[in-house]
């Protein structure tokens, strides 16, 4: 979304390559940010995405939009979370496509799935999902490149006072999350929207973990934290593309990692939810490149 971007004729070509504007991109369609896809509007080296870019995520989260569903089907009471794993890579691999977590800094599986206390990074396993269990399943696609990654939690059967709670809190989080992607407000201001929210349900907002830039790679920069202030942080600016995932918990908001060096859980063995989309900054709001229905 750096198509339309002004720049002197005199000023260093926006694609990185060192020349002046008027001898690079100037005579070309538009900025190639394929040379050196750097373009950043600041000191954190955020690299906007243009129009190509934009549909190669899109493609990449309805990707991992159908995974998602496919995983609600087989969510049923008596199913070991390693049974979803298979499911999803085989589907992911039959598309053409990548599951990005897979050997990520050492992740052993293809999803992640975090029931109850789980807070996140669950590793499929030998854990059976049972009657009344709430279950996130966070999907990570890479196709033809691009990633864009989504997650949302289940309720197994019928879901008991609490689980209905938190879901429902998580839920709320990442819309209000959402409602503040718009060019001129900050990461602060989402962060800000969510953390209101939640602690004002009693519920709290875990702070270890955060949202992300994505789309070329699985974690680029900006973070972005779901606790914060107004007015703070980076600016947002269109051609961004990043997530919001609000991990929100029942309790307490002090979580432990346990052995295996991933999975999260409360520390207080309180619920957990989780929520999360591929966002895009557009001039006038955002789109979301993962859209479900909150
Ligand atoms: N999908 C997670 C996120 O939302 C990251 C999982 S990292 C993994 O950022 F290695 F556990 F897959
Ligand atoms: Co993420
Ligand atoms: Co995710």
């Amino acid at each position: 979304m750096v198509d339309d971007i002004k720049v002197g004729r005199n000023e260093p070509c926006p694609c990185g390559s060192g020349r002046k504007y008027k001898k690079c991109c100037l005579s070309k369609k538009g900025i190639n940010l394929g040379k050196k896809r750097e373009l950043s509007t600041d000191k954190f080296r955020i690299q906007l995405k243009n129009k190509d870019d934009v549909q190669g995520i899109r493609e990449a989260g309805a990707l991992t939009l159908e995974a998602l569903d496919l995983a609600e089907v087989h969510l049923k009471p008596g199913i070991k979370t390693a049974d979803i794993d298979k499911l999803i890579h085989e589907f992911i691999v039959k598309n053409n496509a990548i599951p990005a977590p897979l050997n990520y800094k050492g992740y052993p599986k293809s999803i992640c799935v975090s029931i109850n206390e789980v807070i996140c990074h669950g590793i499929p396993g030998k854990r059976i999902i049972h009657e009344g269990d709430i279950v996130n399943i966070d999907i990570t696609t890479i196709l033809n490149g691009y990633y864009a990654d989504a997650s949302k939690t289940f309720f197994v059967g019928k879901p008991g006072p609490d689980a209905k709670k938190i879901v429902s809190v998580a839920r709320e989080c990442l819309k209000r999350g959402i409602s503040m992607v718009q060019p001129g407000n900050t990461v602060g201001d989402i962060g800000w929207a969510i953390q209101t929210y939640a602690e004002g349900e009693g519920c709290s907002v875990v702070r270890e973990f955060v949202g992300h830039g994505v789309g070329f790679k699985f974690h680029e920069p900006p973070q972005i934290p779901h606790y914060g202030k107004k007015g703070d942080g980076v600016k947002l600016v269109p051609g961004m593309v990043f997530t919001i995932e609000p991990m929100i918990n029942l309790g307490e908001r002090d979580l432990n990692i346990l052995d295996d060096n991933w999975t999260a859980i409360t520390s207080d063995g309180s619920l957990s939810a989780q929520f999360e989309q591929t966002l895009l900054v557009t001039d006038n709001g955002c789109e979301s490149m993962t859209h479900y229905t909150l």
